[in-house]
């Protein structure tokens, strides 16, 4: 792989395995994409498919067995040691989990930890935290609150804005908008498509709902037991999928005309192509 500053991101053959009882478990095996700036690529797949680790990944949080990470041109520094390079590996991605709390300090206003976040990369002012709680979509009060004291969508509003208060290049959201309800959702994401208009950040959306991946991504990848099995712009591969776990996948989102038998066709379709690697496919759902 050549390094291109050009290009957000850069990951060329990530695999990670995990110790299991007996065999490894591969979670993520050969995984290559790029971002380009104000790119969003959504990774779906199934429970199991390898998207979390690979987030995990993508902002040093895990360290590879093999493969590379380059963020323009740069590669990412999985323990960066020392507050410069700390604070330049915080610049390069940034994670928001399904969890808000996680990134989120319980005892301090969403208005402080804005501040504190500013403040360690240099750049904090009123005017400038303001700023970001109207990017997302937040004013005043909840600025005041802790975050037990906004509704979920609020609080993944917050979580959003810390995460942009550091201005990374990348922003990687693992199952963002899972937990929200489906209104709340589709604010979240509509916010999204705005911030990466606007600034440009490239962003990497993980999911295992293909409907929502479509609303934010131009190009989805399509995980199935670590392996990437279809990466392709978003629409085409909705309106053409070409593997049967992707057929799968999009037969299990509920749309107008939408037949649940459907789902079973698609299971006995995928069986049948890799029927050493599952399960017995009656055994409902098997997950
Ligand atoms: N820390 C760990 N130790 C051992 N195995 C792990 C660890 N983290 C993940 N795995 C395994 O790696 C595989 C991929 O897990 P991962 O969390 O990446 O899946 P996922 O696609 O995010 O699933 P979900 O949709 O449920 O969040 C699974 O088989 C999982 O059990
Ligand atoms: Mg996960």
């Amino acid at each position: 792989m050549t390094a291109d500053p050009d290009l957000l991101l850069q990951v060329d053959g990530l695999r990670k395995t995990y110790p299991g009882d007996g065999a490894p478990v591969v979670a993520v095996d050969d995984l290559s994409f790029s971002l380009r700036p104000g790119g969003a690529l959504g990774i779906v797949g199934e429970s199991g498919s390898g998207k979390t680790t690979t987030a995990r990944m993508l902002v040093g949080l895990e360290r590879p067995d093999q493969g590379q990470i380059l963020v323009q041109g740069t590669p990412l520094v999985a323990r960066a040691r020392g507050r410069v390079a700390r604070l330049a590996r915080a610049k390069a991605v940034q994670i928001v989990f399904q969890d808000p709390y996680l990134s989120l300090d319980a005892r301090r206003t969403i208005g402080a930890t804005l501040d504190g976040v500013l403040r360690l990369h240099g750049s904090a002012s009123p005017a400038r935290t303001r700023e970001l709680l109207a990017q997302v979509g937040l004013g005043d009060r909840e600025a005041a609150a802790l975050p037990r004291e906004l509704s979920g969508g609020q609080r993944q509003r917050a979580a959003i804005a810390r995460a942009l208060a550091v201005e990374p290049a990348v922003l990687v959201l693992d199952e963002a908008v899972s937990a929200l309800d489906v209104s709340v959702q589709a604010q979240v994401l509509n916010l999204l498509s705005d911030i990466r208009r606007d600034t440009g950040i490239g962003l990497v959306f993980v999911s295992h709902d293909l409907a929502v991946v479509r609303y934010v991504c131009d190009e989805a990848l399509v995980m199935y037991r670590g392996r990437t099995v279809e990466h392709r712009p978003v629409a085409d591969l909705l309106a053409t999928p070409r593997h049967p776990y992707t057929r799968l996948l999009l037969a299990s989102v509920p749309h107008p005309g939408w037949n649940p038998e459907a789902i079973g066709l698609q299971r006995r379709e995928l069986a049948a192509l890799q029927a050493p690697l599952l399960l017995p496919v009656d055994a409902g759902g098997g997950r």
